[in-house]
């Protein structure tokens, strides 16, 4: 897929955010850590708001990681109630809005009704085209890559694929990913400097910016500043420039 895709104002058409900090922004109000969840949900809408603008074209949020199941059964439970609260909080105002919505990571993990309200949403701004967001849940790039070295090797076994067309180019096709270009910038807020099993594969070639700031503190303005500074990189993707 195309690595260097940019819009027309030299900014970045793909970036992906891995929105950390919640925990910590609940904690420094004395508050639950779900209060800091559900803060951190409402900024969605605004980052999302402000791409048309701003020239991404493709905004993809991490809010869920195939690690994060380690974390209290009482946090797992309110991150997946927020979840489905937010889908069905959301969805009228996504789909009107012309976002294109979509989602990443395995959903074997996840229960019935989420799955199913991820499914709608997914089908009823399947003609949307003004921002693709993709939200990865139950996300791990070691997972992705395994699952899609499964779907390879079944493939083969059955007979409709031959090792020899093993690629790279192959292997993205099997990726959660195979629809979208590769993130031009990666941001995580909360000051850790990380990828944390985020789009692994994908990023290769992606710039990074970390910025201290917490997730429900973020906002379109930072976003912004972000991508502003973005233009003035240059990218070699592996080549001499001099
Ligand atoms: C990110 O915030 C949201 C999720 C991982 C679901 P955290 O919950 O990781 O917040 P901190 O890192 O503990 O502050
Ligand atoms: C990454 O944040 C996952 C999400 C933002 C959903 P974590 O807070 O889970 O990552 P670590 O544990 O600090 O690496
Ligand atoms: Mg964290």
């Amino acid at each position: 897929m195309a690595k260097d895709v940019t819009d027309s104002k030299g900014g970045p058409a793909h970036v992906a955010i891995i929105m950390d900090g919640n925990g910590r922004w609940a904690q420094q109000r004395g508050r639950p850590r779900l209060f800091g969840h559900h803060a951190g949900a409402k900024r969605v809408r605004e980052i999302v708001a402000a791409c048309p603008d701003l020239g991404v074209k493709y905004l993809t949020i991490f809010a869920f990681s195939t690690e994060n199941w380690k974390r209290t059964q009482s946090e797992v439970a309110g991150l997946m109630r927020l979840f489905r609260r937010y889908i069905e909080r959301e969805a009228m105002a996504l789909i009107e809005d012309g976002v294109r919505v979509r989602f990443i990571g395995d959903r074997i993990k996840l229960d019935e009704k989420l799955v199913s309200l991820m499914d709608n949403l997914e089908l009823a701004t399947a003609h949307n085209d003004k921002v693709h967001l993709t939200i990865a849940l139950n996300y791990g790039g070691r997972d992705e890559v395994t699952r899609a070295a499964q779907l390879m090797a079944l493939e083969i076994e059955q007979g409709r694929l031959s090792h020899k067309e093993v690629d790279a180019e192959t292997l993205s096709r099997f990726l959660d990913t195979r629809f979208l270009p590769d993130p031009d910038l990666v941001i995580r807020t909360s000051g850790e400097a990380r990828i944390s099993n985020f789009l692994l594969w994908q990023s290769a070639y992606a710039e990074y910016e970390f910025v201290d700031t917490l997730w429900p503190d973020f906002t379109a303005g930072e976003f912004g500043e972000i991508l502003a500074g973005f233009g003035g990189r240059e990218r070699r993707f592996g080549a001499a420039t001099v």
